[in-house]
């Protein structure tokens, strides 16, 4: 599987009058292309920031140290970027200069943020506005990086001859693989994103045969008037000047424009939702955050964060609010996203057994570094990092008495001043004298499967 993600060394510490919080110390990672890899540790251990870091959302007291790498589809990021070295990172800091750099890792990142990688967070009441539709809310996140294709789904119906549509119902009715067969269709006539209307059609599950070829062959537009057609034609050629820029002279046939790609932003929606098995999406969009379950909300959320097809999402506790059967539904959603879309996925939670529901691989994090990482069935059955044991013992067992819960002797380090050696040692219970001088390095135990700790290796 190749990966679409990889980091390196990466440290990210926090400036604070209390003193330098070292958040993540070292972290090195890789993402494959359509996995789910889970990310679990204690509170502190430095999950979000590693989330945050690679959403390139961090507040501005927070250093990158130089030497860090992150690395997405094959294009280091912070290499632009001049980072302070770690030694100069004392007293004297130079915190205005780190300010600045990390809005321009911001405004840099800002471009990729959403289209390529998309984050998910744990209170979908704080990353929706109450006040606007939920509709709006994901058609301003496709305004923002994919005008170019609303303009396309809009061309695609205009350039619809009944030809094809003809063709589109044969595909339909006798193909093996429809989604397959009307992509190339869809290619061969240049009809980009009629794909998507037809494939919403045929999942609804509300509509009979009858109904749904009738829509197929309504999605049929007549021709627009000619002065929005050239310019919808112009947005979706044009790949590297936004809409508005090119608009800005014409303020009305820009708020013309801009209500015809809404409009178009608002269908998109409903299919959106429809996929994340939202019934009624087409009533949903029209609606405010207050009017839906905290469930529905954050299936609105994962649609924003999907709207612009990214490579990857990152999901910050995104089940955690929830109740128990909603957040089965959502681990369901996940699983079934991952097979039909490709996507990879970061999966942060504190909790493993939610972890052993969709993920592929698990990262054991402490003190901001992956202790240990491999296959699901190796990290639950086979564990080998004393930290990790410690949090599978850390699980509740519905068969065993309460009691029994064991919770993983000392507490989380202080990260402005963390232990020498491995961060691990002031609580291991196999605690050696290398331990206490020098950092573990990560070991391969067997196929897949790495730790950091000196009970491994030579
Ligand atoms: N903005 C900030 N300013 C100062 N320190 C911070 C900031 N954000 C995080 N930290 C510190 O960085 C460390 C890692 O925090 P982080 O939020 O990444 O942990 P986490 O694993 O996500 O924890 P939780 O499970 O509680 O969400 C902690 O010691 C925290 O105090
Ligand atoms: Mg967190």
């Amino acid at each position: 599987m190749s990966e679409i993600l990889t980091i390196n060394n990466l440290k990210v510490w926090f400036h604070t009058r209390r003193g330098t919080f070292k958040a993540l110390n070292g972290v090195n990672l890789n993402l494959r292309k359509g996995e789910v890899l889970g990310l679990a540790g204690e509170s502190g251990s430095g999950k979000s920031t590693l989330g945050l870091s690679i959403m390139a959302l961090l507040p501005s007291n927070a250093i990158i140290v130089r030497g860090s790498k992150i690395i997405l589809k094959n294009r280091d990021y912070l290499k632009y970027f001049e980072l302070f070295p770690e030694e100069k990172i004392d007293r004297k800091f130079k915190i205005k200069k780190n300010q600045k750099i990390m809005k321009h890792i911001r405004d840099f990142l800002a471009k990729i943020r959403g289209k390529e990688v998309s984050m998910v967070f744990q209170e979908p009441m704080t990353a929706l506005n109450p006040l606007l539709q939920i509709g709006y809310q994901i058609t301003e996140a496709l305004l923002a990086h994919s005008s170019i294709n609303l303009a396309k789904r809009i061309l695609s119906r205009i350039n619809l001859t009944e030809d094809d549509v003809r063709e589109i119902l044969k595909i339909v009715k006798s193909s093996k693989n429809v989604e397959k067969d009307l992509n190339e269709f869809s290619k061969l006539k240049k009809l980009d994103g009629i794909e998507d209307q037809v494939l919403y059609i045929l999942n609804r599950k509300d509509l009979s045969t009858i109904r749904k070829e009738r829509m197929i062959y309504s999605l049929k537009e007549k021709m627009k008037n000619p002065l929005t057609m050239s310019y919808l034609k112009k947005i979706a050629e044009n790949k590297s000047i936004g809409i508005y820029r090119f608009l800005n002279r014409i303020p009305i046939l820009k708020r013309y424009l801009k209500g015809v790609l809404i409009k178009e932003g608002y269908r998109k929606a409903i299919e959106l939702l429809a996929m994340l098995n939202i019934p009624h999406a087409e009533k949903v969009v029209y609606m405010y955050p207050h009017e839906l379950s905290g469930g529905m909300r954050q299936r609105v959320s994962i649609a924003i964060a999907l709207a612009n097809n990214p490579d990857i999402i990152i999901l910050d506790e995104p089940t955690s609010a929830l109740d128990v059967i909603v957040q089965y539904q959502i681990l369901q959603l996940i699983s079934e996203l991952k097979y039909k879309l490709n996507i990879s996925f970061i999966f942060i939670s504190h909790d493993l057994s939610v972890l052993a529901e969709v993920c592929d691989r698990i990262a054991i994090m402490y003190g901001g570094r992956i202790v240990e990482i491999g296959p699901i069935d190796k990290i639950f059955y086979e564990s080998l990092h004393p930290y990790t044991k410690g949090l599978l013992r850390a699980i509740p067992k519905i068969s065993k008495d309460i009691k029994t819960i064991e919770s993983i002797p000392g507490t989380v380090p202080d990260m402005r001043n963390p232990p020498n050696g491995c961060m691990f040692h002031p609580r291991c219970p196999y605690v050696m004298d290398v331990c206490r001088n020098k950092v573990p390095k990560s070991i391969e135990y067997s196929k897949d499967h790495f730790v950091e700790c000196f009970l491994y290796g030579e």
